[in-house]
């Protein structure tokens, strides 16, 4: 199969599933900014998700998604890499006009990963895997707010998700054109276009996750008992 087999076909599934986690983390942002209005609005939301069977149906396609965007980041570098074979070695120098971040995809995944690692212990296990197997937690299950408010009270979280937001916007401002290219946006005009649209996106996206850490961590969010 082409989608497997060929290097576009790669290319394809890398942009397809990048841009449908790009839409995810759009409503995730979107559902993130109630938290700094209304604690009982969030939670409303919560369980709405929580361990419903449509939650879990989602998250399993979500993963799915996760999981092919990676795997397939590995087969593609390492075929790079065989493709450029010695030469890789033999030129050390970054070549102009090549982006810092084009050329460390790879690395800044992995920064993405082992920070959405972090947060899924944070927040996905502490909700819907402990409603799911009915585990005993400190908060309600459905209680995101009060565990947005705990996780952010620890400074090394609000670092560690800092330096986390920030690999996610180098590595999506790269990806976001980049998918673009793939998916046969061409044209000069129209290339420098997207790249700037993406950028923008991209930007605005991590500046309103970077708000809710920063409103946490500095105590400027609603509080729960006051919010209407
Ligand atoms: C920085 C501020 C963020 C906060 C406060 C936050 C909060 C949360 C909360 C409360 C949940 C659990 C929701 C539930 O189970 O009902 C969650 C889940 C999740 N978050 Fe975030 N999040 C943030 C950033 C991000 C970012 C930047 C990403 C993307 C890389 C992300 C990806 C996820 C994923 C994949 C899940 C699991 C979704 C599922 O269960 O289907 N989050 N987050």
């Amino acid at each position: 199969m082409w989608l497997i087999n060929s290097s576009i076909g790669r290319k394809v599934v890398m942009s397809v599933t990048g841009m449908a986690l790009i839409l995810f983390m759009t409503f995730h942002c979107c559902m993130n900014i109630v938290a700094l209005f209304s604690g009982e609005a969030y939670n409303m939301v919560c369980k709405l998700l929580g361990a419903n069977w449509y939650a879990v149906v989602a998250t399993a396609g979500l993963g799915a998604l996760a999981v092919c965007h990676i795997v397939y980041a590995f087969l593609l570098t390492a075929q790079n890499r065989r493709a450029r074979g010695a030469e890789r070695y033999a030129v050390t120098e970054r070549p102009d006009k090549v982006e810092w971040a084009s050329q460390n995809m790879l690395v800044l995944g992995i920064i993405v990963l082992l920070g959405l690692a972090l947060h899924l212990f944070n927040f996905w296990y502490n909700m819907m895997f402990a409603e799911l197997v009915g585990m005993h937690t400190a908060l309600e299950p459905t209680d995101g707010f009060g565990l947005i408010v705990e996780t952010f009270k620890n400074k090394l979280y609000v670092v560690l998700y800092i330096i986390w937001i920030v690999a996610l916007w180098f590595h999506l401002s790269h990806g976001f054109w980049s998918a673009m290219q793939t998916i046969g946006i061409n044209g000069k005009v129209w290339f420098e276009r997207w790249k700037i649209i993406g950028i923008v996106y991209v930007t605005l996206l991590m500046l309103a996750f970077l708000v809710v850490v920063l409103a946490f961590a500095f105590g400027r969010a609603p509080s729960l008992c006051c919010a209407a």
